[in-house]
């Protein structure tokens, strides 16, 4: 008899699934980089020079100088780490000053930093212990993850449907939910697999009907969306309707962590409640000083300018050459259909020195395998030709144009 664990044959199994995943070295996180020649070894030797289209740093801020000193301001004067649980000593002034003017360009009366979105999700949901979430279909994994650990019962309503979120609201409600029941609904404002936008206003129709809470996550959309960058609630001007903004530092701000924004009682209970911030270590000063920085340089310059103009023509040149380009945002998932189509498209277009990944199923439906491609700020006009011409050629090879 053994009680131990054979994690070879669980391996197996993933990979018979075509579900295995291997790490793969990397030189930088910019937007240029070299990958390892050996993906599995350990002792990286790199190949020629790539051009990402693959990165969550849309604002190609994560090699910007800016950013890096205020890092190793944040380093030098607070410290490398926060050294404790934000509750216990790593509260520092670097941690207050960032959820002031995350709090600030939210449009809260207060935010508050996790060490990860994942952690924020996860932390929120299982704090608020809610009776039932209604929660969209593709909902990013720290959702479903916090749904799992702490609501009584999880309810999914079909892809951006308000219509079909207030079918399954009636339906609970006419099966004899209580008045003392709590829900709360919870959607991701921009899509990372799809580029489309959830229907807030609606969906906050939908929730203040039956009295519910809005939980709207805005990691793919804080510092690129809105006036002061604030994402789409603030876009749609539905800051007051959404009691619970939450996101991530790490994809336009270039940095690590996570943070809830909403009404002072939320993040209040939130650090007393919330088990990923209370046992938890502060987020790394250096981490949190450079988040702030790219706040700033986010809401204060005309970064996303470029971003939107690169959108743009990557979006028609890739139409132009016959593809069909999914959703309306600056994340542009190109339809390729079969699963293995799309896994050759992706190696063809690292032959011309393009890295956009291929999705497949399980994270899309089968038959909707797409590249997603996702432009950035620093992208150069010849980046762009670039990716255009790898698309041209490498579609043909595939047989796919
Ligand atoms: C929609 C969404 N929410 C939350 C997260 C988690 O954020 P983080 O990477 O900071 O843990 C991610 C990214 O991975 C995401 O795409």
């Amino acid at each position: 008899m053994t009680h131990g664990f054979d994690l070879d044959a669980r391996l197996d199994a993933r990979a018979d699934d075509d579900l295995r995943r291997h790490l793969e070295v990397t030189e930088t996180a910019g937007d240029r980089t070299r990958l390892a020649d050996d993906p599995k070894g350990d002792a990286p030797e790199f190949g020629d020079e790539s051009v990402v289209f693959a990165a969550n740093d849309y604002l190609g801020l994560a090699d910007d100088g800016r950013l890096q000193r205020a890092a190793e301001l944040g380093a030098r004067t607070v410290g490398t780490g926060a050294g404790a649980s934000r509750l216990v000593t790593g509260d520092t002034a670097v941690h207050r000053a960032l959820e002031r003017d995350l709090a600030d360009c939210k449009g809260t009366q207060r935010a508050l930093v996790f060490s990860a979105g994942y952690a924020a999700n996860v932390g929120t949901i299982d704090a608020l212990s809610p009776d039932v979430v209604f929660s969209d279909e593709l909902n990013h994994a720290s959702i479903i993850d916090g749904c799992r650990l702490g609501a009584d019962e999880t309810v999914v309503y079909d892809h951006c449907d308000a219509a079909d979120l207030r079918a399954k609201m009636e339906r609970r409600a006419e099966d004899g939910a209580t008045a003392d029941e709590r829900w709360l609904v919870v959607t991701d404002s921009v899509f990372s697999m799809d580029g489309d936008v959830a229907p807030l206003s609606a969906l906050c129709d939908a929730a203040e009907e039956y009295g519910a809470w809005l939980m709207v996550d805005e990691a793919h959309a804080t510092g690129l969306f809105g006036e002061r960058g604030g994402g789409i609630v603030q876009r749609e001007g539905l800051s007051d309707r959404v009691e619970i903004q939450m996101g991530t530092l790490s994809k336009a701000l270039a940095s690590q962590g996570g943070y809830v924004a909403g009404d002072e009682p939320l993040i209040e209970y939130l650090l007393n409640a919330a088990r990923s911030f209370v046992f938890s270590t502060g987020l790394a000063p250096p981490a949190a000083a450079s988040a702030r920085e790219a706040l700033r340089v986010a809401r204060e310059t005309d970064q996303s300018d470029r971003l939107w103009a690169n959108v743009e023509t990557l979006r028609e040149g890739l139409e132009a050459r016959g593809y069909e380009v999914l959703g309306e945002t600056h994340i542009l998932p190109v339809l390729v259909g079969d699963r293995v189509d799309a896994l050759e498209l992706d190696e063809r277009l690292r032959d011309h020195a393009i890295v956009a990944p291929a999705i497949r199923p399980p994270t899309v439906p089968e038959g909707t395998s797409r590249i997603r491609v996702a432009p950035t700020a620093t992208h150069t006009d010849e980046d762009l030709q670039r990716c255009l011409d790898a698309f041209e050629t490498a579609g043909e090879e595939v047989g796919l144009l």
